[in-house]
């Protein structure tokens, strides 16, 4: 059963099943609703995980009537009842919304901050009228695209072009000695595959198909700033939200915003190695429901390492971070012995203080992408949340992990995956 789906991701989400499953109890249940004037925008069945039977979805607006009451006599009749809210800081709702299918995506698409076509004064292209309107033109893609469909692509002008051949040709100077491993591995991958070239912008779609056969990460194009949470929140399904445009053209090695250099030369390299991109949906994974302080840290966490990180490889220190390897001179800088260096522990990482418009004082580092992400995913333990999550790649849907069942069903999932693994390793052994 589908409903009308409605884009607002204000609305209250209900997920729970019914003690009582005989034919008509669903229609006597969703009268409670309607009792308490309260407008149900989407309704969906699917077959429990958790329990015998179904299990249902509504979708709730918040606007109208009393949903505190209506919730209180449903729970009565469930033997499951979960409560999913953007608007979680009532005494109604429990955990805040996040997205639990890739298509949920396009919920908080356009719930932006700023939209990209308006720059501040100081942004080098405020006064140029064609720059504004070609920054609309990018913001409208990304305004009207959906989950599913092409990355539309784009002809960029010569003056684009120019400029991302300047911040190309100087980049391509230092990433053999400043970059990580795993950026120089992936880069001629690139150049050969992607069309990553002086005279070429690629187009996000190559770059986008490219990576999902890497490592399963996908683009999609943003109108302008989303909110940490929700950015966050497409890490755990492997999506990476990218801008499209490129910086002014009068000031091709200096950019105040994220634009398509930044993604493409310094983002992208490193979604294409397995081992950062599961450190990436870690971050993601760790957001989702998470109450507002720990979003913060986490979004801490990823400034100091998917944007400004350095490792360590073969006893010297090279640069990861995506910030570092789209700006020729931060990356000469962040190696020099002029910053500080600590190590990375997300729980003292997530509290440090930065400037976002120059050069970091302090730098974080890593020993590798895997070390990272088992020191994450035991600071994520601390992240308080009634429920466990799984991103399921058959599905591209997060399960909410809060019952024996489904524990016992990822069990015999793991237990398949293990005997895969003894038949390949006494093949190996032969
Ligand atoms: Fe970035």
């Amino acid at each position: 059963m589908e409903k009308t789906s409605s884009e607002n991701p204000q609305n209250t989400c209900i997920i729970f099943s019914l003690k009582d499953e005989t034919a008509g109890a669903l229609a006597n249940f969703l009268k409670l609703f309607d009792a308490h004037n309260v407008n149900l925008m989407h309704i969906e069945s699917r077959s429990s995980t958790r329990l015998p039977g179904y299990e249902f979805f509504v979708e709730c607006d918040t606007t109208s009537g009393n949903l505190g009451m209506a919730i209180e006599n449903l729970k009565e009749r469930c033997n499951y009842f979960n409560i999913i809210s953007r608007d979680y800081k009532d005494n109604v709702a429990t955990v805040p919304w996040f997205p639990r299918r890739i298509r949920d995506l396009d919920r908080f698409a356009n719930q932006i901050l700023s939209y990209g076509a308006e720059l501040d004064s100081d942004h080098p292209g405020f006064t140029d009228e064609v720059y504004r309107n070609r920054r609309k033109y990018f913001a409208d893609i990304a305004f009207n695209y959906r989950h599913g469909q092409p990355l539309p692509r784009v002809d960029y002008t010569k003056e684009e072009i120019d400029t991302w051949g300047v911040v190309f040709n100087k980049l391509v100077t230092l990433y053999k000695t400043h970059a990580c491993r795993e950026h120089n591995h992936v880069f001629p991958l690139l150049i050969d595959n992607c069309g990553y070239r002086a005279d070429n912008i690629p187009q996000l779609e190559d770059v986008s198909n490219f990576l999902k056969d890497c490592t399963g990460f996908t683009l999609r194009p943003v109108a302008g700033l989303l909110s940490s949470r929700d950015f966050l929140a497409g890490l755990a399904f492997r999506v990476f939200h990218s801008t499209q445009y490129i910086r002014h053209s009068s000031k091709p090695l200096y950019t105040p915003e994220p634009d398509v250099c930044h993604e493409l030369l310094g983002h992208v390299p490193l979604f294409a190695d397995q081992a950062f991109a599961q450190f990436c949906q870690e971050i993601g994974l760790a957001s989702l429901g998470a109450p507002d302080s720990y979003i913060e840290q986490l979004a801490t966490c990823f400034w100091f390492t998917v944007e400004f990180g350095l490792c360590r490889q073969e006893g010297d220190l090279k640069a990861y971070g995506a910030g570092l390897l789209s700006s020729f001179g931060e990356l000469e800088y962040c190696l020099s012995d002029k910053p500080e260096l600590r190590e990375f522990e997300p729980a003292k990482t997530g509290l440090q203080e930065y400037p976002i418009t120059e050069y970091q004082p302090i730098y974080y580092v890593a020993n590798s992408f895997d070390e990272a992400k088992e020191k994450l995913k035991k600071y994520a333990d601390l992240i308080p949340r009634p429920f466990g999550v799984r991103y399921n790649a058959y599905t591209q849907s997060i399960e909410i992990l809060d019952s024996k069942p489904q524990v016992e069903n990822l069990m015999h999932n793991l237990n398949m995956e293990f005997q895969t693994l003894h038949n390949a390793f006494r093949k190996l052994k032969v």
